[in-house]
């Protein structure tokens, strides 16, 4: 049996074979890539619905099923039993690291949390009322200024010294960006603290270092925070070709600085449609306010002349169910009294799940909650404002997008992304 696939032009009658390629897991391929030398055509996918844009071996992804893999582990797996340092490394090296491997790279990217004092200028010259995603785009694009040294991917050590750098400064931006958005002064990383533990703290610490005032312990950092935060970076920590990854490979296919690549990568994550839904998500709960408002909210989704969406549901790839969700779904019930989440939040996002769980128009469109629709409410008790869900998103997906690029450009076969159209103008 031949691996090919034939395909027929029925206006003239011609065939044209083509090659099947087999991955280790998932659907095989159909390699178009001589498609248009032999036909004449290009082919049309609008939103790539059916393309494979890539060979990769970081993440698989099996939709129907509901199975997320890094290098072969269940998603399920490194969240209970490892770390989001481990994931990191996972991702970057191909493999989980010894315990005294893990302890070096967690102090190194302790080391390398600082950004350039220059930098600092950079954030005060946005005006207070910036987006802290829009800010931490630009503080990204900015490091190629500051750290811009020539990365030889020939070297893996020098490139996976970068990969640590942005993974490692990914925090302090992000917390910078927030402390200036509310005019309050920049809190140093603590080489002290682990990588998750160390956001929170410049998140909350006063001017000095301090967490507490007098006997208030209103301000400390739990270990139950520590861990549900931990846990949403790992969770969030690569998704194979969304959106933003897609876009990190292409830039990074014209040759451009990785930091750059990343921070398209940041502009890409922002929309509604991709990472920005986990803000509207928590805008839309408190716009619906109660639970008696819930039946309306699910009509506007439903009418199809209405652009009304319901934030956190649907997916391109899961048609079963998100497992990113079902785990935040059950940490969720797990932390509820721990950390004092919000009852009416949970209330209406609740009566949602149930309705749309089973409602036709969900069920036959395979719309089930995706990890947006429940990573808010933790966040929320995590006190992390609105503004700084998407970014904690970027935190946890910059290791993803570094580890892709750092395959893109081991890909010796790798040309620049060069897609064509169907033309329709004059
Ligand atoms: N609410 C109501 N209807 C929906 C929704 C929704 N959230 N999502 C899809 N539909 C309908 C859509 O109107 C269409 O209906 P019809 O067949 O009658 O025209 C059908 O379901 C298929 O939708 P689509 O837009 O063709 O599906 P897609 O694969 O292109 O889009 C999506 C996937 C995630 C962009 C979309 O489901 C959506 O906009 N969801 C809300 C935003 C969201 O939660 N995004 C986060 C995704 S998970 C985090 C991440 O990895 O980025």
């Amino acid at each position: 049996m031949k691996n090919t696939f034939t395909m027929t032009d029925n206006r003239t009658d011609t065939s044209y074979e083509f090659d099947i390629l087999d991955g280790t897991r998932g659907p095989s391929v159909v390699d178009i890539s001589s498609f248009y030398s032999q036909t004449g055509m290009f082919t049309y996918d609008q939103g790539y619905t059916s393309t494979a844009s890539t060979k990769s071996a970081i993440t698989f992804i099996d939709g129907d099923k509901g199975e997320l893999r890094h290098r072969g582990i269940d998603i399920e797996d490194l969240v209970e039993n490892h770390s989001y340092i481990e994931v990191c490394y996972l991702l970057l090296k191909k493999r989980l690291p010894t315990p005294e491997e893990a302890k070096g790279f967690d102090l190194e990217l302790r080391h390398r949390s600082f950004i350039h004092e220059r930098m600092k200028g950079l954030f005060d010259s946005f005006p207070i009322s910036g987006h802290p995603m829009a800010i931490m785009n630009s503080a990204v694009a900015a490091l190629t200024v500051f750290y811009g040294d020539h990365i030889s991917i020939e070297n893996e050590e020098e490139a996976l010294e970068m990969a640590a750098r942005i993974i490692a400064k990914m925090p302090t931006i992000a917390a910078f960006s927030y402390r200036h958005s509310m005019g309050i002064p920049f809190i140093y990383p603590d080489v002290n603290r682990s990588f998750t533990e160390n956001f929170l703290y410049m998140m909350r610490a006063y001017p000095g270092g301090v967490m507490k005032i007098g006997n208030d312990g209103e301000n400390t950092i739990s270990p139950v925070e520590v861990k549900a935060l931990d846990a949403i970076f790992s969770l969030h920590a690569d998704h194979e070709q969304n959106a933003s990854t897609t876009t990190v490979r292409n830039v990074a296919s014209t040759n451009a600085h990785p930091y750059v690549a990343i921070s398209s990568g940041i502009s890409a994550l922002w929309g509604s449609a991709h990472g920005g839904a986990n803000e509207q998500v928590i805008k839309q709960l408190e716009m619906i306010g109660s639970v008696d408002n819930v039946d309306k909210y699910i009509a506007k989704a439903k009418d199809r002349s209405d652009p009304f969406r319901l934030m956190g549901f649907g997916h391109r790839v899961y048609k079963n169910f998100d497992p990113r969700a079902k785990i935040l779904r059950g940490l969720q019930d797990q932390l509820k009294d721990e950390l004092k989440l919000d009852s009416e939040l949970m209330k209406i996002a609740s009566k949602i799940e149930d309705i749309a769980l089973n409602d036709e128009y969900f069920v036959s469109r395979k719309l089930y909650p995706n990890i947006d629709f429940y990573s808010g409410v933790i966040l929320t008790a995590l006190k992390i404002p609105t503004s700084m869900f998407t970014p904690m998103f970027v935190i946890g997906r910059t290791v993803g997008w570094i580890a892709q690029w750092l395959e893109y450009k081991e890909d010796a076969k790798a040309k620049i992304a060069r897609p064509r159209q169907l033309y329709t103008g004059e």
